[in-house]
């Protein structure tokens, strides 16, 4: 494929894989619209793109702006769905409306962002969603993580049936080195100890191998409905 005329929308695209995706599409030269809350982090995060990216505040969680943002952007090419807050908790601990705040965040935002891009999309287009280990390879004390991430792919699976020939994929990454959790770095440290001793690999995985599976997902155009582990060898 070639991105040389390929534009990219990409919801948390400031940091974290997101940034490392759009990178990535620029380097193989693609467009990049990134998208978040935080206008000062997208404002850097596009500085250090460079000309070839842009950028839109949008909380992905509000439907109309989403459409809104999504018309203004115009026609494009591949979105990556990558936005969303980070939780934590067993169920009997969580509470009810932490579980919402989650699942609208990390299921509801990319169903939105889905909604608003597929009228924008060519047909040759694609969709890259996010879920994550935690759905068939859970750890206690993550629960809203396997009821978000099960909902993604069950999207990703049921979607591809119906918006074919534009493709829908998932990645589902094990222990990322993103910083998402924004502890202090002892605590951070502990995280990628913890991961280096779960994955067969022994080490957390980086955004930018993440990255890289993602454009794989968008750039082959035999891939639809799949849902594609990126975890070092997690069981
Ligand atoms: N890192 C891992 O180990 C790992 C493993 C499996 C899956 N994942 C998934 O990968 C994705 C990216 O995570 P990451 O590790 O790269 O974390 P990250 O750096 O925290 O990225 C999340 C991004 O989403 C944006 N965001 C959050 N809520 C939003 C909202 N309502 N509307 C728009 N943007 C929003 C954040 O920016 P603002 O706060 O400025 O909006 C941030 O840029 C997430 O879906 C995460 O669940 C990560």
């Amino acid at each position: 494929m070639n991105w040389d005329t390929k534009t990219v929308v990409i919801t948390g695209g400031a940091t974290g894989i997101g940034y490392a995706t759009a990178q990535l599409a620029i380097e193989r030269g693609a467009r990049v619209v990134i998208l978040g809350r935080t206008e000062e982090t997208l404002r850097t995060a596009q500085k250090n793109l460079g000309d070839s990216a842009s950028y839109r505040v949008l909380d992905v969680t509000d439907a109309q702006a989403v459409r809104q943002v999504f018309a203004e952007i115009g026609p494009f090419d591949h979105l990556f769905a990558f936005a969303a807050i980070t939780e934590g908790g067993r169920f009997t601990d969580i509470s009810e409306e932490r579980m919402r705040t989650f699942v609208e965040s990390k299921f509801w935002g990319q169903y939105h962002a889905v909604k608003a891009a597929l009228p924008l999309l060519p047909p040759d287009g694609s969709i890259t969603l996010m879920s994550g280990y935690l759905y068939r390879k859970p750890t206690a004390g993550y629960t809203p993580y396997a009821v978000a991430n099960g909902a993604v792919e069950a999207l990703t699976k049921a979607l591809a049936l119906e918006i074919a020939p534009v493709r829908i994929n998932a990645l589902s990454p094990g222990w990322i080195d993103t910083r998402a959790d924004r502890t202090p770095p002892a605590e951070h440290d502990q995280y990628l100890k913890f991961a280096a001793g779960a994955a067969p690999v022994g080490r957390a995985g980086t955004a930018r191998e993440t990255a890289e599976a993602a454009l794989f997902l968008a750039e082959n155009p035999f891939m639809s409905g799949a849902v594609v582990d990126i975890d070092g060898g997690l069981s």
